[in-house]
């Protein structure tokens, strides 16, 4: 059994840290740098203080704005490889976008990583959205979702075969004419730990039928919890299958609650970046589903924030109760970014771990 899928408490996970800015929408100086040595010392703080994953974001364009947010990304295969020979408790997920790699080099390059990490590689599937990526590539964005998540559907179906299959076979689908497909070593460990954050439909349906984690995106626990029950029921329902739920947040903790509330001002609302805020949920409002209209309409300060995530801001006290709530709502794990992961870790690490393991929401601290 896979450690993020033993079902043993909160799964608690950094989102993004391999992108400048990480969440947070913002020209504020100390904004994080997604600097490889900054990342290598993150994972390695990460895992002495009992984080259990790192997901990291694959961008191919930036947003603009004077931070140009998320102009400069380390891809997550590559940098996850160099993460996982350095780490030795991380689960260390790759994201993978399916229209822009072909599903044989995928296989071999996240079994290769999985085999770095001695079974810690895990794999975020994105079925893609942003248009100014596929523009990017030189390929169209699928109007519908339809046939964005068939694409998907069969470029999974093709690694999980060549991860599971024992011989080379061939495959004859819409989107792939493959022959005498082999791709030893496999795994480490049998097939990685599968999440994908659809939000659609067809993106609900292909998390359920595939991923082991869906990671979906919620105003907070009170509407949390029926996306959670509707998520898990459709899995168990319509596919047979246990589908944990994860949610992203972004969190500023401090000592006191104003200390708190003042810092979120500072970097969300004296430094935001708004034309960068803006271009982003322009592009989201567009082709992904992700956020509701209504999200949409009302996020404005919460995108610059955390790029529209769950808030955690407060005191530790504050943190540790709000994390507790999306746990009794149902999720299983959940993702913290902060405006500086490095910094900020700590004290997170120091006043509100030990808060959720005397709850008896985390196995270790
Ligand atoms: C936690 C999380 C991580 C995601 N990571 C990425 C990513 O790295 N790259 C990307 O292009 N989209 C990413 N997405 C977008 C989703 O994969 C998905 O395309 C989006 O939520 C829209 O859903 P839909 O395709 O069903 O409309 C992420 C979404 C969430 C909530």
């Amino acid at each position: 059994m896979k450690t993020i899928l033993d079902g043993k408490g909160l799964k608690l996970g950094l989102f993004a840290a391999n992108c400048s800015s990480g969440l947070a929408v913002t020209t504020a100086p100390e904004r994080w740098s997604g600097s490889w040595a900054d990342n290598l010392r993150l994972a390695g703080r990460a895992e002495e203080v009992g984080i259990d994953f790192l997901l990291p974001a694959a961008r191919w364009k930036g947003y603009g704005g004077r931070s140009d947010f998320h102009g400069e990304v380390l891809d997550p295969t590559t940098s996850g490889a160099g993460l996982l020979a350095r780490t030795t408790r991380l689960v260390v997920f790759s994201t993978v976008h399916t229209a822009f790699t072909h599903p044989v080099a995928v296989a071999k390059q996240l079994a290769t990583l999985d085999q770095i990490g001695r079974g810690r590689a895990g794999l975020n599937i994105v079925a893609g959205w942003n248009k100014p990526e596929y523009d990017a590539f030189g390929t169209d964005l699928p109007d519908s979702h339809d046939d964005r998540y068939a694409l998907a559907q069969e470029w999974w179906d093709v690694v999980r075969a060549i991860w599971t299959r024992p011989d080379a076979f061939d495959h004859d689908g819409r989107f792939f004419r493959l022959r005498d497909v082999e791709g030893l070593p496999g795994p480490h460990d049998g097939p990685l730990p599968v999440v994908n954050a659809g939000s659609s439909d067809q993106g609900l349906d292909f998390a359920t039928r595939n991923a082991d984690i869906a990671f979906t995106i919620v105003a907070g626990p009170e509407d949390g919890e029926a996306v959670v029950r509707r998520l898990t029921d459709r899995a168990r329902r319509h596919h047979g299958r246990t589908t944990r739920v994860f949610t992203p947040a972004h969190v500023v903790c401090r000592p006191t609650r104003r200390e708190a509330q003042e810092y979120l001002h500072h970097y969300a609302h004296d430094h935001a970046d708004w034309d960068a805020v803006d271009n982003l949920m322009r592009l989201q409002g567009l082709h992904a589903k992700s956020f509701t209209p209504a999200m949409l309409a009302t996020f404005r300060s919460r995108f610059a924030a955390g790029h529209g995530t769950c808030p955690l801001v407060g005191d530790p006290d504050d943190v540790a109760d709000q994390v507790e709530r999306f746990h009794r709502a149902g999720f299983s794990g959940m993702t913290v970014s902060f405006v500086d992961y490095l910094a900020e870790l700590d004290y997170f690490a120091q006043e509100v771990l030990p808060r959720l393991h005397a709850r008896g929401l985390r196995t270790s601290a």
